[in-house]
């Protein structure tokens, strides 16, 4: 295996030049080293989280753990985890969890993070909330000195309902960083829906927050808004996949 086997060499002559899938798989198989047999595991969503629910399906299969329960993220991760075999339960009947492991969209330097970007934000804070432990695997272009900032979009999930009403709520609070508020959209024409039946507005930003904890408190007061994409003081682990090896930070 190409990818993995990179990392088994200690110093190779030449970094080998790895495809950003390929550095998601490195960061994701290191977290599931983590999980062990009996612990109930919230199971993230995207293409980062893919791997490693692909890993432990993987495990699970060679009977190298035993009594899993995952608890999804998405209704996506749910069908990816069903087809493995991974026996799944929810929140309801296990209201703390042993570990989550979920990407993220960006990372800053004190592990705070944007997520979201694929729609499942609520859930995953929800479930990642719940977790003892919440390890974060992303590769190296995921990290950022601020998160919000220039680079991407910040996703808020927020009720259909008079859905302009609240983008322009969220606009007008966020204005003072250069702000636009985006409706995402999904196929032919149509708003993307969540798995919550609600839309996503996209927050692009073109300054720093600041204060994040402020402005993430301002945007859940709005009426309409049911969560947003800013994981603050959430994260206990990151595990960084880059093109010369895995460092893992630890809050
Ligand atoms: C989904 C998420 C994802 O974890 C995030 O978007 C990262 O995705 P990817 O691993 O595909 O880069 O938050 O809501």
């Amino acid at each position: 295996d190409k990818a993995l086997s990179a990392f088994d060499v200690a110093s190779p002559p030449h970094p080998m030049i790895l495809t950003q899938d390929e550095l998601k798989r490195i960061a994701a198989y290191k977290a599931v080293e983590f999980v062990e047999s009996g612990m109930v595991l919230g199971l993230g969503t995207g293409s980062t989280a893919k791997h490693a629910v692909d890993r432990i399906g993987e495990l699970l299969r060679q009977g190298k753990l035993e009594n899993i329960v995952g608890i999804p993220t998405s209704k996506k991760t749910q069908e990816q985890a069903l087809s493995l075999g991974i026996p799944l339960s929810d929140l309801d009947a296990h209201p703390v969890i042993d570990l989550s492991i979920d990407g993220a969209d960006e990372v800053d330097p004190y592990l705070n993070l944007v997520k979201g970007r694929g729609g499942s934000l609520l859930r995953e804070k929800m479930i990642e909330g719940a977790s003892k432990k919440f390890v974060v695997i992303v590769d190296e272009s995921k990290m950022v000195k601020h998160i919000g900032g220039s680079k991407l979009a910040l996703p808020v999930e927020i009720v259909p309902f008079c859905w302009k009403f609240t983008a322009e709520k969220l606009r007008s609070l966020l204005e003072g960083y250069g702000c636009e508020a985006n409706l995402r959209m999904g196929e032919k024409g149509k708003p993307f829906v969540t798995d919550n039946g609600n839309y996503i507005v996209d927050m692009h930003l073109e300054e720093d927050m600041g204060d994040l904890g402020a402005v993430s408190d301002a945007i859940l007061r709005l009426p309409g808004v049911v969560e947003h994409g800013m994981f603050l003081d959430m994260a206990s682990t990151v595990i960084i996949a880059g093109e010369l090896g895995v460092k893992i930070k630890n809050k």
